[in-house]
């Protein structure tokens, strides 16, 4: 029989509180547009792969968020990896913005257009990755939504020879929970 060295708290009223101690997790830009064309960003940390062949991505998106109805409605997104530079620009993203005002220009990121899809990539973005909706699962108050991965492009500096330059710095802002995050190992709030 073990020895228990350190006596365990049971908390079963702070479970809500799990992500406390779950994060960080990468956080991505998603890109998305609407069904009368106003294209739209925003952060979202619970986000995972979930296939390698085909390739396919995870995200537990709330289903009040505009993110939520673009995908429902035109069967897209784009995944944008962020740079470190980019926590503020990010951060802002997460605010509730009016549909019909599109958070590239709130925001003050570039967009550029995708070969396969209608919403736009991300020009500040290290990878941006384009998805079609696959499916959705309900969990709670929110919906994982899974993306198949039908391309993707790189920043040049970042690739060669068919390999992913500086891995340890994709993605590299990672959130903690609320205004906390990580980057590069630093703890940063906003
Ligand atoms: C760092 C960060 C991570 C977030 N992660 C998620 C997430 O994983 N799922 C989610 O539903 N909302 C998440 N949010 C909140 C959404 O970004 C926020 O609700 C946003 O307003 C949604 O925008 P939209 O309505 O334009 O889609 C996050 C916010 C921030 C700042």
């Amino acid at each position: 029989m073990g020895l228990l060295v350190m006596e365990k708290l049971e908390i079963f009223d702070k479970v809500e509180k799990i992500v406390y101690v779950t994060q960080p997790s990468p956080v991505v830009l998603v890109s998305t547009v609407s069904s009368n064309g106003i294209d739209n960003v925003a952060p979202f940390a619970m986000f995972m792969n979930c296939s390698n062949s085909p390739a396919m991505v995870a995200i537990a998106i709330s289903k009040k968020s505009d993110t939520y109805e673009n995908i429902k409605d035109t069967k897209e997104f784009i995944i944008g990896i962020p740079k470190e530079d980019m926590l503020e620009k990010l951060y802002k993203a997460g605010e509730k913005f009016d549909k019909n005002i599109s958070e590239f220009e709130k925001v003050n990121l570039t967009p550029y257009k995708s070969k396969q899809l209608k919403c736009m990539r991300i020009e500040e973005c290290i990878v941006n990755i384009d998805c079609i909706f696959e499916n959705e699962i309900a969990t709670g108050n929110h919906h994982i939504i899974v993306g198949k991965v039908i391309g993707c492009d790189i920043d040049k500096d970042k690739y060669s020879d068919d390999k992913v330059l500086l891995r340890g710095n994709i993605p590299n802002i990672y959130h903690i929970t609320g205004n906390k995050f990580m980057i590069d190992g630093e703890y940063n709030e906003i």
